[in-house]
């Protein structure tokens, strides 16, 4: 997502995002066993530590580690086995991995509008979409700032309408647990509260589904040789090892994320915040904070607070359909609630290394912005 030129900020200025990432005497336990080990990827030993402690955590039967997050959607798509050319209703407000996975995978995604309180995607939303359009197989769900979606309200519409489900949970380790019956992906990149750099974690507990992903993102070997057209999307074991000394530091990494959204939620509320936004939903621990303005905001916004020494983006601005690249593809109707949000949502700095300083410093900038 573009964002203010880096260069552009001041260098004490309050950063956007700042990876949390663990610090080479944490790693070095980790790679200690590489250098003994002398496996460096190809389902190597922390690879499979890695994913069993990750089952465990997500309390899931198999969470397999894969390159990216938008790789385990390619591939989660790719596991429906859906005739080509089929359609899949996904929400415009989104990241464009969601859409990149079906077009990749030979299919066309519907642009369906959200819930304008959460931003996400309601099983009633699509339901009438399959009403209006019987040719959709297939829906996406993107899990987005922090929102809870009720996994078991998707479980009950795949089991009533036939039409299979993805979970895109890419930013919300820390509070949807994949539901017993839905594929659930989630990203590992840098920025995310639960990192390995980059990776990914498809989710399942599908024993059948798990093998054949698991052959999906090895080129698609089986011990018959090459029984599927896979790709490669192993995660090395030097990604793994921050895996597994990022799941280590996960509680504190957790307590201070929960706790820097309260003490934000505080302060903003003291300068008057129900007046002119609102905090988007907080279920868990999420990546972002974002809020909603009543009003339109603009770049000139992002510029004013990046001139006062705060880093924002506008997430999902433009939604998904008015990118060039999904331009041709259909929607379900008019994307009025995408559209508002898009124009209304702004991210402020959320990150570990966040003090209560820098929060004050943010809520000081957001006030001017109300003169
Ligand atoms: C909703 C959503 N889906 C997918 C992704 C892609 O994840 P990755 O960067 O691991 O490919 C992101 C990344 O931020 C995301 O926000």
């Amino acid at each position: 997502m573009p964002g203010i030129d880096i260069q552009d900020l001041d260098r004490n200025a309050v950063r956007l995002l700042v990876p949390d990432l663990p610090t080479h005497k944490d790693l070095s336990p980790f790679l200690d066993e590489i250098d003994t080990n002398r496996i460096y990827t190809n389902f190597g030993p922390l690879h499979t530590r890695l994913e069993s402690e990750l089952a465990a955590f997500l309390g899931v039967k198999h969470a397999l580690c894969l390159s990216s997050g938008t790789s385990a959607l390619e591939l989660a798509v790719q596991n429906l086995h859906l005739p080509k050319g089929s359609q899949i209703l996904i929400p415009s407000l989104n990241f464009p991995s969601a859409a990149i996975a079906c077009i990749r995978n030979g299919h066309d995604p519907v642009f369906s509008d959200v819930d304008l309180t959460t931003g996400s995607l309601r099983t009633d939303i699509a339901r009438q979409a399959l009403q209006k359009n019987s040719k959709i197989s297939a829906v996406l769900v993107s899990v987005l700032l922090g929102c809870s979606t009720e996994c078991s309200d998707w479980e009950k519409f795949q089991a009533d309408t036939g039409c299979r489900v993805v979970i895109d949970a890419a930013g919300a380790i820390g509070h949807i647990k994949p539901p017993n019956s839905i594929s659930t992906i989630y990203s590992l990149h840098a920025t995310k509260p639960l990192s390995a750099g980059e990776g990914g974690v498809l989710a399942t507990n599908d024993a059948a589904a798990a093998k054949e992903l698991r052959a999906l993102s090895n080129f698609g070997y089986t011990q018959q040789g090459l029984e599927h057209v896979g790709t490669n999307s192993k995660l090395s074991e030097y990604h793994s090892a921050v895996g597994l000394a990022a799941l280590q530091a996960w509680p504190k990494a957790k307590a201070k994320r929960l706790s820097l959204f309260s003490e934000y939620t505080e302060k903003l509320n003291a300068i008057g915040l129900p007046a002119f936004a609102r905090v988007m939903n907080q279920t868990g621990v999420t990546s972002t904070f974002s809020l909603v303005f009543h009003d339109v905001v603009g770049e000139r916004a992002v510029e004013d607070l990046a001139h006062a020494g705060v880093e924002t983006r506008r997430w999902y601005c433009p939604h998904l359909h008015r990118h060039p690249a999904f331009q041709g593809f259909s929607t379900t109707g008019p994307l009025k609630n995408s559209e508002w949000l898009s124009q209304r949502l702004l991210g402020l700095p959320f990150h570990t290394s966040l003090t209560s300083a820098d929060i004050d410093q943010v809520c000081a900038a957001i006030k001017t912005l109300q003169r």
